[in-house]
């Protein structure tokens, strides 16, 4: 397939994507034991997840090992890694860095379709909705509201490892900008804001700085993919914008 999610990320990230399924390399137990009672769907999903994630961790040089949930459902990477991944509809994706280079990695993707009725208010502030509105008025076949959740669930998987905590819909605002289309593929940046008071772990990551993140975001091939990077303190790592 066209790499899609490679697009969005630094080059310190190694980014393993895929439509349809992955039947190799065989899943530890453990692995298998996590999902073993789950829907066949779920089971497979799962599956080429972890498939994907153990090729970009032996791209990153580690060692073949379980890579199992923790009891929040992240997965444990190795110690000095960070990661993530996301499954939708056909497509899955695992990209992992040294946490030498980035403190935080959020990946996500979701159909390119508008979201189900009401859950736009459920995820969204007020300003972001009028966003939404507007950018809808110009580019009308982006599925504003789709992207908006998807980063949201972005910034989450990077909150999340970093923090432990909770992070809820109303707790970011995010503002979209779109770049010219290429290929086909309609692309653009995300600014983060988060509202909340920053956790010691987010300040060190960010430098001590305030966390104003960039993420970026793709919509091609049926699909929204999105993308969140924080780079480790003094790293030099590319900021992604
Ligand atoms: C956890 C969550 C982000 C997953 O996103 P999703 O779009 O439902 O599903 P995806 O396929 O993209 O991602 C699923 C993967 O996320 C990872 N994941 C699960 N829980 C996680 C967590 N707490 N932190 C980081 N990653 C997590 C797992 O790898 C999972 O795949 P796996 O179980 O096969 O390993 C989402 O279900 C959720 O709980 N969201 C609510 C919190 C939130 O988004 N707040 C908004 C903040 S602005």
């Amino acid at each position: 397939m066209t790499p899609l999610m490679r697009r969005l990320l630094p080059e310190q990230v190694e980014v393993t994507e895929v439509r349809g399924e992955l039947a190799a390399p065989p899943l530890f137990p453990e692995e298998a034991a996590t999902v073993a009672r789950a829907v066949d769907k779920r089971r497979r999903e799962f599956a080429t997840g972890r498939r994907c994630a153990r090729l970009s961790l032996a791209a990153l040089g580690c060692t073949a090992a379980p890579l199992l949930p923790g009891p929040s459902g992240a997965p444990d990477w190795p110690a000095g890694v960070v990661g993530a991944i996301s499954h939708c509809d056909g497509y899955r994706v695992a990209a992992v860095a040294h946490d030498r280079d980035l403190a935080g990695l959020g990946i996500d993707a979701e159909p390119a379709g508008p979201l189900p009725d009401g859950v736009l208010d459920a995820v969204s502030l007020p300003e972001e909705r009028a966003d939404l509105a507007r950018l809808t008025s110009t580019a009308p076949e982006i599925p504003w509201d789709r992207l908006l959740f998807s980063a949201k669930e972005a910034v989450y998987k990077v909150w999340f490892p970093l923090t432990r905590k909770p992070l809820g819909f109303e707790d970011a605002r995010l503002r979209f900008t779109r770049e010219t289309a290429t290929a086909g593929l309609e692309r653009g940046t995300f600014a983060v804001r988060l509202l909340v008071p920053l956790p010691p772990a987010l300040i060190r990551a960010a430098d001590g700085g305030a966390v104003d993140l960039t993420g970026r975001w793709l919509v091609g091939e049926g699909m929204v993919l999105t993308a969140l990077t924080l780079p480790a303190a003094g790293s030099g790592a590319e900021r992604p914008a």
